[in-house]
Parts: C-alpha cells; structure tokens; sequence
C-alpha cells in the first residue's frame, strides 16, 4: 500500500480491527492533522496563470471543452463545500473540540481551492463577470445539471439539516467527505491531470495537484470520523452505490475507468478503515 508521504506513520486506532491497524498510517489520528495541515500550506495567488492564459486559445478544441468543463466544475462546487462545510464545524464543537479544529482547518481549505479555481475562471477559461459572484453563475453553464444537482440541492440540503439538529454529522461526512470529495472530486480531479499532462498550462497543474493532496487528507479525516463512530456498519451501506451514481455527474468529460478508480479508492479506504463489512463486494 503507497502511503501519502506527507501523513505521519504510526497512527492507530482502537475502533479497528488488529489485522488492519498496519494500515493504518493513512488514517492519522485526529490530532496529528495540524501537523499534516501546516506540510501543506500553499498560496493561490502566488501561482503564475500567465503561461495558461496565453496557451488557452491555442488548444484543440475537444481538449478545451473536456478542460472547461472540469475546471468550471471545480469552480462551482469548490464554492458550494466551502460554504457548506460551516455547520459541520457548529455540530462538531458540540461533540469533540479536535474534529472541530479539523473542520475549521479544512473549511480553510476549501476557501483557498475556492480563490484558486475563481483565479482559474477569470484568468485562463476568462469567464465573464467583474466579481467571484458572477463568474460563478458563468461557470455554471458549463457543468451538467446533475452535478449542479449534488452541490446546490443535495451538499445545501444536508448542511441545513446538520445546522438544524435534525441529521446527524455523520450523515454530513458521508455524503460531503465520502461521496462528494471522495468519489465526485477524485474522479474530476484524475481526469483533469490526465488532460493537464501535456504540460500545456503548468500553473493550472500545479494548482490541481496542490488541491489534489489537500483533499486526500480531507477524505481521509472523513474515513477517520466514520472509524470513531463505532457503529459503522448501519452508517456505510449505500455509501458506495451513491457514490457510484455521483462520480457519473460529471457526463462524458470524466472516463469510465476514471470513475471506476474513484469508487474503488473510496472502497478500499473504508475497507482498510474495518469499515468494509457492510459493503457490497466490488
Ligand atoms: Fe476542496
Ligand atoms: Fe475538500
């Protein structure tokens, strides 16, 4: 098993079966996450977007539509976590002050995959609009209904419930950090690397793997939260079905097999986790 070098080994945890803790390593325990968090500290303005901008125009045009898509996509739903992401950090103070830090260090996150992908909208793909709000409702012409679906019907509606007390944070963590991150963002996020590989706009690339590395740890935490629920079996039966239907929003511009990895990654990690009983063989 690869393990992410930037994750500290020797992490444990008592919710877990004996056989499984030597995997363990991916899964830190909650307090070791500020440590993880300040290896991964990065600016996204200090990214250079100019040699982007000007390779934009010169792009085949099937490449640029797969790009503009996955990159609106990102641009869309960076915001939507972001903002919804604040109700799991009030339900979380009530429940251990720990998750709640972890919460707020990746509402952190996510605000700063936010800037860089608006970046991205205005300086490369050069969506109209003078402000965040506007360039925004531009992107959102480019992404599929369904997956506008997931990050302004669905993630709103959980996140109200979670802010109203009548959902539990555990139902939040499964469809935010499991389904939507964990299969949704791998999945986007693979096949924007595979288009970027061609070394046609670095600064974007570089942007995309710094929050790529991000949100391995961000799932991660999810799985983490999950473990300490004790109870996983009745929490995890639909999550990979769901996570399945998910990873599709994104329509043609996101492989088969792309999808398929982002599933099975989503799988494998809760099986490592001991969480695997309840779920359907792959
Ligand atoms: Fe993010
Ligand atoms: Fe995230």
């Amino acid at each position: 098993m690869a393990q992410d070098p930037y994750i500290p080994a020797g992490a444990g945890g008592l919710s877990v079966p004996i056989a499984d803790r030597s995997e363990l390593s991916i899964f830190p325990r909650l307090s070791s996450y500020s440590q993880i968090v300040a290896k991964l500290q990065w600016e996204p303005m200090a990214i250079d977007l100019a040699p982007d901008a000007e390779a934009w125009s010169g792009l085949a045009d099937e490449h640029r539509r797969r790009l503009t898509t996955l990159l609106a996509g990102f641009r869309v739903a960076e915001d939507s976590v972001a903002e919804h992401l604040t109700p799991f950090a009030d339900r979380a103070e009530h429940v251990d002050t720990m998750m709640m830090w972890i919460f707020f260090l990746q509402r952190r996150d996510e605000d700063r995959h936010a800037r860089f992908f608006d970046r991205v909208a205005a300086e490369v793909l050069r969506l109209p609009g003078d402000t965040p709000a506007e360039r925004r409702e531009a992107a959102r012409e480019h992404v599929p209904a369904g997956f506008l679906e997931l990050f302004e019907e669905r993630l709103p509606a959980v996140a109200a419930e979670l802010a109203a007390g009548s959902t539990g944070i555990l139902d939040g963590v499964r469809l935010y950090h499991m389904v939507l991150e964990g299969a949704v963002f791998t999945a986007g996020q693979r096949a924007l690397l595979g288009e970027l590989a061609d070394g046609a706009l670095p600064g974007v690339r570089k942007g995309v793997e710094n929050v790529e590395r991000d949100e391995r740890w961000h799932v991660g935490f999810g799985v983490r939260c999950l473990t300490e629920a004790g109870d996983p079996d009745a929490l995890l039966d639909d999550v990979l079905a769901r996570a399945t239907d998910a990873a599709g929003a994104w329509g043609d511009v996101v492989p088969a097999d792309t999808r398929e990895y982002a599933v099975n990654l989503c799988r494998r990690r809760l099986t490592i986790a001991g969480l695997g009983d309840a779920l359907p063989a792959a």
